[in-house]
Formats: structure tokens, C-alpha cells, sequence
């Protein structure tokens, strides 16, 4: 079977060093092994009050981003989720499968509302079930992602099963996760308990795409540490949160294990250790920066590509859609 192979970005904020070592290093490199599926869930981006003109400009950077990363638009279908309304559909359908105690056990939902659960919008609380049924709609079989939506897509296969069950259809794939094995989960460089985030309010604690070489040296310099040298062992780095980003950002990028760069690198300290990532950093970003630039310069080309790519989109989601119109009783 061929994969199928769906996976979102909120379009809020710049594209960080977490979001492409997590997930979108993983899409372009899926490219090659199915049939993909990438989309800006602008939809999704309501569940917390964005400024409409924030929310517009945000998504034609994040477009550029994931082209410059490598998204390439004639081989992927790259599309706005809000131009396909089988998401929004689907997502009501599914509301009637999905269970209160299911939603009540994610815990982004928890972390995202915090103390104020009562003043989160109802979006924040549903947010995992238009997620299923951004995948579930395309019968997605692999879905890229970081390891904080792990949860969401093993919710996005309980709702699927659960639809099947109940209405005795064998309608929807269930999906699996790929979530890449060193940049799993890319911390702030201020703080290595909480995940680089585009909702930081530091920008000192993410890497983005479009920082310019200084820019990165300087986050990269002022990251957090501590004062000891770098272990030969990686399971020395236990309950040093920070040590152990760097090197796992150090490792993602060369595409090595966190085990060999601590091979050669064992012994320094922060000192050495910063300008090195630093350069694989600048070195590594400099090619996606310098398209960025020119992708961003043209936003009519870019709304062009991605009316493109809804086109697509919703011929691929229509039968299933319609068929679960016809499952519920409503075909
Ligand atoms: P979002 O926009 O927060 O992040 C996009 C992708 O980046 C990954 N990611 C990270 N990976 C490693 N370290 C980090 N610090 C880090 N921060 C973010 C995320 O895991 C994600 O893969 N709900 C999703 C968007 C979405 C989606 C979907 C994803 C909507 N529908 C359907 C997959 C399938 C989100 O807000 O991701």
C-alpha cells in the first residue's frame, strides 16, 4: 500500500528550529516515499485570539518557510486548511464520536489553558478533533509530527476506530505518527524544561528560520547552560535539561546520534561547544534563509501555489467526506 502522508503547521509566528527538526525535516524527506498532504491549519490557529491581519500575514510567511525548507509544491499537495471545508465538516461529524473523557485527558489542552480553563475558547477544547479529522479525511496513514502531538494522533485513532465501530463501516485508516528519533522534542534555549515555542513571548528561546547568522550566534551564545564539560556517555546528560538540548539540536542537524557528537566533543565545555553548534546552525539554516527571502517577496505566486494545492485537496477529501455523510445517516 502507498503511504499517505498528512501533516499541519499553525500558521502563527515564524517556522523555529524546533518545528523543522521535529516535523518538517521529516515532511520534505517523506516527499519521497508517498503521497503528501501539508497544510497550514489556519483553522486551528483560532483556538487562541489572533489579530485577523496577524493571522493573514502568518499565513503566506509560513507557506514561504515550508517551501524554503524544502516543501516542494509540485510533488506535495501545500494547501490553507480553511480553504477546504471538508476539515471544518468532518470535524462535526466526528464531534459526535469523540467522548468529554477523552478530551479532558490532552494534556496540551491542560498545559495551553492553565489556571484560566473556564476563560479558554471552546476551539482550545475541541482543537484534537478537527486535528483527527485533518488526517482522518485523506486516510492518512503516516502522519510526521513532534512528539507533543503524539497524543493528538493516538485520539485521532481512538475516534476512528470507535466511528468505524459504532456505525459498522470500515471507513477510516487509522494513522501512525513518525516522530523523529533525536529532535523529538526541541527545548527552549532559555529554559530546558519547557519546548521551543512560537508562543514564547522571549524570542531569545527559539531559532528561526529567517534569524540572520548574527542573530543565531548571539541566541545560540546566550542559551542556558551549566558550568560542567560535556559527558562521553549520553546518559550522563540525565537532569542536565539544557546540556542535553544543545547537543540534541548538535546531533539532529548532523544527522548523527547525540552518542557521537558527545564522542568528539567530550571534555569541552560550553566555551568550545556553543561556537561549534553555532556555525552547523548558521551553516545548516543558510540556504532555507536565503529562499525564504525570496519567497516572501512574491505573495501572489505563494496564494497561487496554495489555491493550488486546495484544489487538490478537496477532490481527495470529498469521498470520504460523502461517505461519512452515508455512514451517519445523512448521505
Ligand atoms: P504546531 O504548529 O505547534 O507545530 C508544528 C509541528 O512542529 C512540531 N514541534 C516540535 N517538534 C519538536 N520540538 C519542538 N519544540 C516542537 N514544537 C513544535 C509539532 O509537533 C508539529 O508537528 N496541532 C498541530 C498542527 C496540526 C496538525 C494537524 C499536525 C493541526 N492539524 C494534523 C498533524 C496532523 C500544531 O499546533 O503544531
Amino acid at each position: 500500500m502507498t503511504k499517505r502522508i498528512v501533516s499541519g503547521i499553525q500558521p502563527t509566528g515564524n517556522l523555529h528550529l524546533g518545528n523543522y527538526l521535529g516535523a518538517i525535516r521529516n515532511w520534505v524527506r517523506m516527499q519521497e516515499e508517498g503521497e503528501c498532504f501539508f497544510f497550514l491549519a489556519d483553522l486551528h490557529a483560532l483556538s487562541s485570539f489572533i489579530e485577523p491581519q496577524t493571522l493573514a500575514d502568518g499565513v503566506r510567511e509560513m507557506a514561504a518557510a515550508l517551501i524554503a525548507s524544502g516543501v516542494d509544491p509540485e510533488r506535495a499537495t501545500l494547501f490553507r486548511q480553511s480553504q477546504v471545508t471538508a476539515h471544518a465538516e468532518m470535524q462535526w461529524l466526528l464531534n459526535g464520536t469523540a467522548r468529554v473523557g477523552w478530551l479532558n485527558r490532552m494534556t496540551q489542552f491542560k498545559d495551553k489553558s492553565g489556571k484560566n480553563r473556564e476563560g479558554a475558547s471552546v476551539a482550545l477544547y475541541t482543537y484534537p478533533v478537527l486535528q483527527a479529522a485533518d488526517v482522518l479525511v485523506y486516510q492518512a496513514t503516516h502522519v510526521p509530527v513532534g512528539e507533543d502531538q503524539k497524543q493528538h494522533l493516538e485520539l485521532a485513532r481512538d475516534i476512528a476506530t470507535k466511528f468505524n465501530t459504532d456505525y459498522g463501516v470500515d471507513l477510516f485508516t487509522l494513522p501512525e505518527a513518525t516522530i523523529p528519533p533525536a529532535a523529538a522534542r526541541i527545548m527552549s534555549l532559555r529554559d530546558g524544561q519547557s519546548k521551543m515555542s512560537k508562543s514564547d513571548p522571549s524570542d531569545m528561546s527559539r531559532i528561526n528560520l529567517s534569524d540572520d547568522a548574527d542573530m543565531v550566534a548571539q541566541k545560540v551564545r546566550k542559551a542556558k547552560t551549566d558550568p560542567e564539560p560535556l559527558p562521553e556517555d549520553p546518559a550522563a546528560l540525565e537532569g542536565r535539561p539544557e546540556a542535553r538540548n544543545l547537543v540534541s539540536i548538535y546531533a539532529a542537524l548532523a544527522d548523527e546520534t547525540p552518542a557521537a557528537v558527545l564522542a568528539r566533543h567530550a571534555g569541552q565545555g560550553f566555551g568550545t561547544f556553543k561556537p561549534a553548534l553555532a556555525d552547523l546552525v548558521v551553516e545548516s539554516l543558510r540556504p532555507l534563509t536565503a529562499r525564504l527571502l525570496e519567497l516572501r517577496a512574491d505573495p501572489a505566486e505563494l496564494d497561487r501555489l496554495l489555491a493550488i494545492g486546495a484544489t487538490r485537496a478537496r477532490e481527495v477529501a470529498a469521498p470520504t467526506l460523502a461517505a461519512a455523510y452515508c455512514a451517519v445517516g445523512l448521505g
